[in-house]
């Protein structure tokens, strides 16, 4: 099962995720960070960035990325990874990786997960959880031992991300994505979520069956996962008071 922290709000979240991500740098440097986009995970970088840690040396890898954007789009992962990501952390651009979607589409999902491994493997993955399910761009459906592939978006996740477009018809409908099987090879996992309309999501995924219709699901299978939800978005879950009681870290419930 999950290590499941509930916190109060959205912010106590960043900084348990950050104490946590902070607490493997230490001993090592050069750590991979896997990195997450969307809106639960900003907190994280901000308290990570206020922490003045040396980053510099940290190989970072986005969980996906668009595709059909012209170089350079601003929301584009790639851009926003750089904005809100590298920037705030000082990381080494020449170590922050998305996938590219400028690429030959034939071979960018290998060189993806050769990069990974080449880096020597997520030390820790960053994941937030849609209100479908789905885990980087995994829709409900996708393989949960998958590798990085193409793949279309769910138009629920299109209508949810058309807020960073000027329209829902900006947003495009295909991606490039780590696989379910890809964010499992990380050593541990982080899944942050936030508010009521992940409450079914988070419910389905932590203590619903282990499947394709919940990619998030297969986070079950993992043994170092720490998901860090905040009250609303626990407001599903059947075994609250015993995460409650059972969050370790003492800054974060
Ligand atoms: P959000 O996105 O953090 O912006 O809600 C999460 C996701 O869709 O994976």
């Amino acid at each position: 099962m999950a290590d499941v922290i509930i916190v109060p709000h959205l912010h106590a979240g960043g900084a348990a995720a950050a104490t946590l991500i902070a607490a493997v740098l230490s001993p090592k440097p050069d750590m991979v960070l896997g990195v997450a986009t969307g809106s639960t995970p900003l907190p994280i970088w901000s308290a990570l960035a206020a922490m003045r840690l040396d980053m510099s040396r940290v190989s970072a890898f986005a969980l996906d990325e668009y595709l059909d954007l012209p170089p350079g789009h601003p929301e584009s992962y790639a851009a926003v990874v750089h904005r809100e990501i590298a920037v705030p952390l000082g990381l080494n651009p020449r170590k922050v990786h998305t996938p590219d979607a400028q690429a030959d589409l034939r071979d960018a999902p290998s060189a993806y997960e050769s990069a990974i491994r080449a880096a020597g493997g997520i030390d820790v993955q960053v994941v937030g959880i849609g209100r479908n399910g789905h885990i980087g761009f995994n829709e409900p459906g996708s393989s949960l031992s998958g590798r990085t592939h193409i793949a279309n978006l769910a138009a629920q996740t299109r209508r949810d991300n058309a807020r960073f477009f000027e329209s829902f018809d900006q947003v495009p409908t295909r991606c490039i994505t780590q696989g379910v099987g890809t964010i499992l090879d990380a050593r541990r996992l982080i899944l942050v979520a936030s508010g009521r309309r992940k409450a079914d999501a988070v419910a389905a995924a932590l203590e619903g069956p282990v499947t394709a219709s919940v990619p998030a699901s297969a986070l079950q299978l993992h043994p170092d996962v720490v998901a860090i939800v905040d009250e609303d978005a626990a407001s599903r879950l059947s075994f609250a008071d015993h995460y409650r009681m059972s969050a370790p870290h003492g800054d974060a419930a």
